[in-house]
């Protein structure tokens, strides 16, 4: 297992198969969508495959594959076999909008895909089409659906904006009361894509903590997995969690399992770092595994401590969440 300078274990990769999406949620991407990366300059599966056999041997076990959309990219499901024959790893996962997944959700469980994280901010039709600039949401659900007649470990992400969804906080809380999954709640976290809007956090962790007790004042506090980004939260009597993330106010850095591979092949070793080491450049230039290894070595031994260090690092925050990987 490798540690950082900062002496936290780095076993977990967030891998953006694409920069591409299906939505056009407007606190990732205006409306015009961002300008995709030409195809030449997005990893090949053959190329990630190779990234994550190499980080495998470092002690990454666990890969999220994320996006963009990942089912916007064509092949993925073949992807994703290969990825669950290297050696090493052993928990596979993705981030979806679910506009795609549904008939894919079957051969996700049987791949042993253990969980999903599924983005929905709305149960409204309205007020989905609004957020997403697209009218989805019934495809949606029937992702939700899917995913749960599969017993694949289903979390909801929505993310928490002030004039937006708030009325939207109570009824998603409560599909905890009959559905077994995770329902966090997002701080939003100024990745819009347009690099100009830097948000006044209206609705701060602990606000949305407010909330819940507010209508649910029997709510309690569960302890938190390790590595955890999320305050774990259980209405008694309810068959599902309610997860708060910090996002933006990054309180979890001190535990920071994760580094990042955007669908460019740059690497990340902080969510709010501007990438640390070109990957793709290396590969095309004919590296070997052990030039590969050495490099990833190199940028987890230079680690920012926290969020707040690597967005110091950098100028203004320009990229959409769909670049970043979420
Ligand atoms: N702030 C917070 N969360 C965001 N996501 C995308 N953009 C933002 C943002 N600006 C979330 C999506 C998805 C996850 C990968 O990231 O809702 O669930
Ligand atoms: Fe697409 Fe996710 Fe960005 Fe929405 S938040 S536009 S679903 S990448």
């Amino acid at each position: 297992m490798i540690y950082d300078n900062h002496n936290r274990p780095i076993t977990y990769l967030r891998l953006a198969v694409t920069d591409r999406c299906n939505l056009r949620c407007f606190y990732c991407m205006p409306e015009e969508g961002i300008k995709y990366l030409p195809k030449h300059q997005v990893l090949t599966y053959e190329e990630m495959e190779r990234l994550v056999r190499v980080l495998a041997q470092l002690g990454v076990h666990k890969v999220r594959i994320t996006g963009g959309e990942p089912f916007v990219r064509s092949g993925l499901m073949g992807f994703m076999q290969r990825l669950v024959a290297i050696e090493g790893l052993t928990d596979l996962s993705m981030t979806t909008n679910g506009v795609l997944t549904a008939p894919h959700v079957a051969e996700l469980a049987s791949l042993g895909v253990r969980s999903v994280n599924l983005s929905l901010d709305t149960l409204d039709r309205e007020r989905f089409r609004k957020i997403t600039r697209r009218d989805e949401l019934p495809a949606v659900l029937k992702t939700l659906d899917a995913l749960l007649a599969a017993g694949i470990q289903t979390k909801i992400n929505a993310v928490v904006m002030e004039g937006q969804n708030i009325e939207d906080l109570i009824p998603l809380a409560d599909l905890t009361r009959t559905l077994p999954v995770d329902m966090r709640f997002i701080e939003e976290m100024p990745f819009n894509g347009e690099g100009s809007h830097y948000p006044v956090l209206h609705w701060t962790h602990r606000r949305i903590v407010e909330e819940m007790q507010s209508r649910f004042p029997t709510l309690q506090k569960l302890p938190d997995p390790p590595f955890s980004t999320s305050a774990t939260y259980q209405i008694p009597g309810h068959q599902g969690t309610i997860g708060i993330i910090a996002a933006f106010s990054r309180t979890f850095c001190g535990t920071c399992n994760r580094i990042r591979l955007t669908a460019q092949g740059t690497l990340k070793t902080c969510l709010y770092d501007n990438g640390v080491l070109d990957v793709r450049a290396m590969l095309r230039a004919g590296a070997s595994d052990e030039e590969l290894t050495a490099a990833f070595l190199r940028a987890f031994a230079h680690r920012p401590a926290n969020g707040f260090e690597a967005e110091k690092q950098r100028s203004v925050v320009t990229e959409s969440m769909a670049t970043i990987g979420g």
